[in-house]
């Protein structure tokens, strides 16, 4: 252990295993953000004079050659190692001996494992941003084309009135504009730097933390020591939280075509790369992908649950910390796998448009039909009743009644220029 004390009172292994749990494989994930930020922190110690530089192009090296390793399978993070710093500093020790054990001065593993899980959000935020803007971008090219296609428009699950799959397309593609520009926003908010606060009390050296800071390309330093510490979980909280908007919008797109394959509707069919076979019945083809991602919320707000159950904590780190590393990766990776799956089916989807128009029956021109009366002058509570006694009006088109939907982003005023510019603005400065 890198903490091993000489006098021999150390822990036992089966303590050992209870605290280390998981931790040095799910520390894999982090592995590579904190090599990166073990090479800012090395630096910033030669600009303190606390490495030569020699020294510091010898360390430097060996991190870059230990990312290579890593990526490239052959040093494997495992069991060996109590945690992914130790194994930073136990291979800088095996490769450059006594030059190695200087890697960790003025640091410690809560900042250490705070600056990687900071740098793992950035990343999978700007990912996440970039899932949804792509996805945005699937369902507006579907809105433009099919902005006048018939279907029907429910309300309480019942027909209320005639709509498009264009409208359906635009709700999704406004719903993910907007979780792209909540990604980005939520990058910003954790884009903050908490290395150089050490164990959270600060440390008697003038670190360099404004170099680290733009080493490692924060827009800006978290300065209390406490407070960086106290936010562990606390930003984990709020990435989850724009992965949480996403799969809500996730879950609603899945249940919407799960309706919408049944029997019962047939408004839309999944091409067959998108179903599975059932091992009894020969006759099905089930939707289970859709399903699954219906259900990746789950696994988000499950993972929100048990993070802010840990955070009930008095200042200062404490191991229980440690318990916010697997809710953070659970979210990420399966909330990343999910978003990134939108946009293909969103292209891909089939629509059966006669389907869709011979859903679409006459009763629900009565709005339509109401409102033309309260043009032409009656007071609408009149004319609701008016259309409610004259009843259905065989003689309507679907067409008809859309292309009158003037009302600013409706069929006939859908403005999907607006969201095409704000699916540019949320695209961010990498696109
Ligand atoms: N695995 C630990 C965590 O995630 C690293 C920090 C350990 N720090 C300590 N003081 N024991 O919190």
């Amino acid at each position: 252990m890198l903490w091993s004390k000489d006098d021999g009172r150390n822990t036992d292994d089966r303590l050992m295993a209870f605290m280390a749990a998981d931790d040095v494989v799910l520390d894999r994930a982090l592995f590579r953000w904190d090599v990166l930020a073990s090479k800012a922190h090395v630096r910033g110690l030669q600009r303190i004079d606390l490495l030569d530089a020699d020294e510091c192009e010898r360390l430097i090296a060996a991190l870059d050659a230990l990312d290579e390793s890593f990526a490239a399978g052959e040093f494997v993070l495992d069991e060996r190692y109590e945690d992914g710093h130790s194994a930073i500093e136990a291979y800088l020790t095996a490769q450059l001996g006594e030059l190695g054990k200087k890697v960790h001065t003025g640091r410690s593993r809560n900042d250490q494992v705070l600056v990687a899980t900071r740098l793992f959000m950035r990343d999978g935020l700007e990912r996440l941003a970039d899932a949804c803007a792509e996805t945005a971008g699937a369902f507006l090219k579907r809105a433009h084309t099919e902005m006048t296609t018939p279907m029907p428009g429910y309300t309480h699950l019942q027909r209320a009135v005639p709509s498009t799959a264009g409208m359906w397309f635009a709700a999704f593609a406004e719903a993910f504009i907007d979780n792209a520009q909540l990604a980005r926003d939520t990058k910003t908010w954790v884009d903050a730097n908490p290395l150089g606060t050490a164990a959270g009390y600060g440390v008697n050296l003038p670190l360099d933390r404004d170099f680290t800071t733009a080493e490692l390309g924060f827009s800006r330093m978290q300065l209390s020591p406490i407070y960086a510490q106290n936010s562990r979980g606390k930003f984990e909280l709020q990435a989850i939280g724009a992965f949480e908007q996403a799969l809500l919008d996730v879950r609603r797109f899945a249940w919407d075509v799960s309706l919408f394959t049944t029997a019962e509707f047939a408004f839309v069919r999944l091409p067959d790369i998108y179903t599975t076979g059932s091992s009894i019945m020969p006759n099905k083809r089930n939707p289970d992908v859709i399903e699954l991602l219906r259900a990746a919320y789950s696994t988000i707000a499950g993972a929100r649950a048990e993070l802010a159950a840990t955070l009930s904590l008095p200042s200062g780190y404490h191991r229980d910390l440690q318990n916010t590393k697997p809710p953070l990766l659970r979210a990420f990776t399966r909330g990343l796998a999910a978003v990134e799956l939108i946009a293909a089916i969103a292209t891909d989807l089939e629509l059966d448009v006669d389907r869709m128009r011979d859903a679409i029956s006459p009763a629900m021109y009565a709005t339509d039909i109401a409102i033309e009366h309260a043009v032409a002058g009656t007071p609408f509570r009149d004319a609701y009743r008016e259309a409610a006694r004259s009843g259905l009006d065989a003689a309507r088109t679907p067409q008809e009644s859309i292309a009158a939907r003037t009302s600013p982003g409706s069929s006939g005023d859908a403005r999907l220029n607006v969201l095409e510019e704000r699916l540019h603005i949320a695209r961010g400065s990498r696109k």
